[in-house]
């Protein structure tokens, strides 16, 4: 039954029965497909302010892609700003069907027209649109569901024992079932055939997922619209190179960021950097890339560098250039508003130019604390000026310090303070009346007060986008600054980062669990469309062994991004440091990477050009043989090679 026909009917069956919306007046054709229009009777929903006329939008946008769209067609309401393309008219032969079905429950169904597979499956009567609480379910046609993120969890395949899992950027070390750094509400779902689709839920406010045994799918956010994109794949690749074909195909890296990455925090001067390079030289581990964390920085400001314990970074950075290493500085996205008056010209500029992010009143910047002494403002990168101020900065600091790459840190943002100074309004913004499934319980714990605004709107609508925000003007600026290939490495993302950012999957710990579900969440990020991943290697809170951090090099040797880094105060762990046998293993292995770097950077060509995964899990290439399904302590690069690691302590001879 497809729609004209069946929503005549729909019509017919009025505005009798339970609370909740029906279809009112007729479908009306657009060019692209179908707008239906819906109205609310009965009882107001659980938390109020229901919209009482809605629309539909049914946009059959490609071959392979379907777009629906729930909104107030009487009122703006908040839209992610993330432009994806599509051709002015109905896509023709598409491999679904639409269907809705007329009784008083209104099922909008979509369907795989090769198999009749139902792969979306929703009662429109029982939606809720209110004003701060929007909720549909849908049915899934398999238990075999990927994706959902940044979250930590057991396994790559999601146990759907009624799991719920809040999405919204944080300040947050990977902790079971929390909501970590970035916010990718995408899934992909292998049918029982063996046909893969991919669901995304465009919509960047406070939201959680909710996975049910049916197997059906609860989606709850807290404000802008129900904006559906459904790629049809068939296979998971498809799926991929249809999401990052909508979203923006992935970056590609620059070849020296592929080879091996060496941080750490509190290399606690210049002399100890220096010797942990020459202990690297002095066992001849291959190794591309050295990182400086805030150590560098003179009192952790950004744009400055330590005269005192760093002095001469400048020519020793032009030393190991020059010896072929290639150099990435952290920023951070705060700025210290509490230097001497004169004395910290990038917070002065910006102060000049007004390009924080402000309170509620849109105009005193938001004040919160972060690292540098004093309290700290907020570039709000989604101004023009502030894109512009932050490239001059990007820019002019390479003249200081000459880098090759920006690692992009806190920026959920991060704030040790819960709200701004002083504190957060009681207001329908900071306390809504549903909190999504999220860590602290508060949309404020360590960030901004949603009421604050942005060149955008209010950080009600915009605070998981601000990592996102900061990518594109910090790519372009490296672009500028290096005429060459920019490498950005962002803490926080969302959809669509991966055009322009590598990402780490935070702040783990030296713990053997740790190297499994960094597998898991390799693989997460290579559906999400940022392939250029990998896990802080040896583990970055704790005291790594030398047992533990050997068989993480030996994984890590194969992340897509292969970056050791270790937080402060804990002991060092770099290759060289556990002595000659280590070294020899480590350097053995990682000759490995660099023998098939040529393969690996084919693939990040792929990825880039046709949107394929880098690593991906082996149920992308053998989705009929369902225990693959479930396999998610090994894992593929590309089709044609597998990585089986050691993950166990003990469990095997050292080699
Ligand atoms: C938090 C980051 O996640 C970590 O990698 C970094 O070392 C510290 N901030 C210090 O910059």
């Amino acid at each position: 039954m497809y729609i004209a026909e069946v929503l005549a009917q729909a019509c017919a069956a009025g505005n009798d029965g339970p609370s909740g919306y029906s279809v009112t007046g007729k479908p009306e054709k657009t060019a692209k497909g179908w707008r239906l229009r819906l109205s609310r009777h009965g009882t107001a929903s659980p938390y109020g302010n229901d919209i009482s006329q809605i629309a539909v939008d049914v946009e059959f946008q490609t071959k392979d892609r379907v777009r629906f769209k729930i909104y107030d067609p009487n009122n703006l309401r908040f839209e992610v700003p993330l432009k994806i393309e599509s051709p002015p008219l109905a896509a023709e032969d598409t491999s679904y069907d639409i269907e809705f079905v007329s009784d008083s429950s209104i099922q909008f169904k979509i369907i795989r027209k090769a198999t009749g597979t139902v792969l979306w499956d929703t009662s429109l009567v029982n939606l809720i649109f209110s004003d701060q609480y929007l909720h549909i379910t849908t049915n899934v046609p398999s238990t075999s569901v990927y994706g959902f993120g940044e979250n930590q969890h057991p396994s790559f395949k999601h146990n759907m024992d009624h799991i719920t899992y809040g999405m919204y950027s944080r300040d947050q070390p990977p902790q079971m079932y929390a909501n970590l750094y970035g916010v990718h509400p995408f899934y992909m779902c292998i049918e029982s055939d063996a046909n893969a689709h991919g669901v995304l839920l465009l919509n960047s406010n406070a939201q959680d997922v909710t996975l049910n045994p049916e197997p059906s799918l609860s989606f709850r956010t807290i404000g802008g619209i129900l904006d559906f994109y459904v790629f049809l794949g068939p296979t998971p690749e498809n799926v991929v190179q249809q999401y990052t074909e909508a979203i923006g195909r992935p970056h590609l890296p620059p070849y020296w960021s592929l080879g091996y990455q060496l941080s750490r925090w509190g290399y606690s001067n210049i002399d100890v950097l220096k010797q942990t390079v020459e202990r690297m030289e002095q066992y001849s581990i291959p190794y591309d890339v050295q990182y400086g964390d805030i150590d560098y920085m003179d009192h952790q400001l950004d744009f400055t560098y330590d005269k005192e314990n760093y002095a001469g970074l400048p020519e020793f950075i032009q030393e190991l250039k020059n010896d072929g290493l290639h150099y990435v500085i952290i920023l951070d996205p705060f700025l210290s508003k509490d230097q001497p008056r004169g004395s910290y010209q990038s917070y002065d500029l910006g102060e000049q130019l007004g390009i924080w992010v402000n309170n509620s009143d849109g105009v005193t910047p938001a004040v919160g604390k972060a690292l540098a002494p004093g309290m700290s403002v907020y570039p709000d990168y989604f101004n023009p000026k502030t894109a512009a101020w932050w490239a001059q900065m990007c820019i002019e600091f390479r003249n200081v310090l000459p880098y090759d790459g920006i690692w992009l840190d806190m920026n959920e943002p991060s704030n040790y303070l819960n709200g701004q100074y002083p504190g957060c309004a009681h207001n329908n913004l900071n306390y809504p009346p549903y909190i999504p499934r999220i860590s602290g319980s508060s949309l404020f714990e360590s960030t901004l007060c949603p009421d604050s605004k942005t060149y955008l709107g209010s950080l009600y609508d915009t605070h998981s986008l601000f990592g996102w925000s900061e990518a594109k003007p910090t790519y372009s600026a490296i672009q500028e600054a290096t005429g060459k290939r920019p490498f950005v490495l962002s803490r926080s993302t969302f959809v669509g980062n991966g055009k322009y950012t590598a990402h780490w999957l935070g702040d783990n710990h030296a713990l053997w669990e740790d190297m499994h579900l960094s597998i898991v969440g390799i693989l997460e990020f290579n559906l999400f469309g940022i392939p250029q991943v990998g896990a802080d290697i040896c583990g970055f809170y704790l005291d790594t062994t030398f047992e533990l951090c050997l068989r993480w090099t030996q994984l890590g040797a194969f992340y897509p991004l292969s970056r050791n880094h270790n937080a402060l105060g804990q002991k060092d762990q770099d290759p060289g440091v556990f002595g000659i046998e280590f070294a020899r293993i480590a350097r053995s292995t990682l000759q490995i990477r660099y023998s098939l770097l040529p393969y690996l950077y084919t693939l990040f060509f792929e990825a880039h050009v046709s949107g394929n995964t880098v690593a991906r899990g082996l149920m992308h290439e053998f989705p009929a043989d369902l225990e693959t399904h479930g396999i998610d302590r090994a894992f593929l690069w590309g089709p044609a090679l597998m990585i089986a690691p050691v993950l166990q302590e003990a469990s095997a001879m050292l080699v």
